[in-house]
């Protein structure tokens, strides 16, 4: 079956990671629908509307005749739509338990169990895990965030149902056209590259990292190796990149040697995140990530010229 009889529907497909799989996926030739309620007032797929198969559906993923109707005539669905991140999620609980967990499981019950499901759930599942001791997919997860909680949640049900794959994402880092720098990479490179300088809390605290375009490669993945992968969750991280908060800020200086950074008991990260991750099993199915932290670092230095933010000075 060619690419261009398959349909795809994304929803959060105007986000951070939705923005650049939606392009990647229409580059492949499949048809693409985007379910977004634009809540960043993001512009970011503006430049897929050049292919002819995309659409775009301004609406809510919590909107039952809404999701009946286009659940109808996709093959494969991939729901990113999400508050994400523990702060977003207690800053709105109800609508972190609405739109991360309840319509996920109105997405299950709509689905046929032909229909395939891929869906993404952040590693800070894993909590605070054991001294020097990786994290692989049978490690029991522990989330302690209402984010953590909401999308372990989730991820049960759909991997209950038949024909799903979960990827439990390392933390993304590089550019995208629905830019967030509010992740860590992004953000300690953000400050290198504006304030020269962070203080770091916790800094010992290790977690694992994936480049943006690993990770739209790995839902690629995912879909042309689904018979083979379908029914597990993955972890997807860069397996040279369990580093804690200060060996990041190391490799951050090593780019931009002018960069400082101090530790000081200034917060705590409300997930307790401090484990390191095994990404052997999708490493096994023949995924091979092409972006390490020193290329995604550069990366972001050379974008970041377009992002800074004179309007309110005049210096
Ligand atoms: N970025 C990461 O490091 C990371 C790590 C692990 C898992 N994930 C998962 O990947 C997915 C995408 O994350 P992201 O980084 O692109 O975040 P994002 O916040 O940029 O994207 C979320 C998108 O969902 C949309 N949205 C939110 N509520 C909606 C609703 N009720 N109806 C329709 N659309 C809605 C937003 O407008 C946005 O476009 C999420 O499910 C997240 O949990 C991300």
């Amino acid at each position: 079956m060619s690419n261009s009889s398959l349909h795809i529907l994304i929803t959060g497909g105007a986000g951070y990671i939705g923005s650049i799989l939606t392009r990647v996926l229409l580059e492949q030739g499949f048809s693409v629908t985007v379910l977004d309620n634009f809540m960043y007032e993001q512009n970011s797929l503006l430049d897929c509307f050049q292919f002819e198969n995309f659409r775009v559906i301004r609406g809510d993923c919590r909107d039952e005749n809404l999701i009946r109707q286009l659940v109808k005539k996709a093959d494969i669905v991939i729901p990113l739509a999400a508050l994400v991140g523990a702060r977003v999620c207690e800053r709105n609980r109800v609508g972190a338990q609405s739109t991360n967990l309840d319509a996920i499981r109105l997405l299950c019950t709509q689905l046929s169990p032909s229909q395939r499901l891929l869906f993404p759930v952040t590693n800070s599942g894993y909590g605070i895990g054991e001294k020097d001791k990786c994290c692989t997919e049978d490690t029991p997860l522990r989330p302690i965030s209402l984010y953590g909680v909401t999308k372990v949640e989730a991820e049960k049900v759909v991997l209950e149902r038949e024909n799903s794959i979960s990827f439990r994402l390392a933390t993304v880092f590089g550019l995208s056209p629905r830019m967030r720098l509010d992740l860590l990479v992004n953000n300690f490179v953000w400050h290198a590259v504006t304030d020269r300088a962070v203080v770091v809390f916790e800094g010992h605290f290790k977690r694992n990292f994936i480049h943006i375009r690993d990770t739209v490669k790995v839902f690629l993945h995912g879909i042309y190796q689904f018979e083979l992968m379908k029914s597990r969750p993955y972890n997807v991280g860069l397996e040279d990149a369990n580093l804690s908060k200060l060996e990041l800020c190391h490799a951050i200086q090593k780019v931009i040697p002018s960069f400082v950074f101090f530790e000081s008991p200034i917060g705590e990260d409300v997930d307790k995140r401090n484990y390191i991750v095994s990404n052997a099993r999708i490493l096994q199915t023949g995924f091979k990530p092409e972006w390490s932290l020193e290329r995604g670092i550069k990366e972001l230095l050379r974008g970041y010229v377009i992002l800074q933010n004179r309007f309110y000075s005049n210096i």
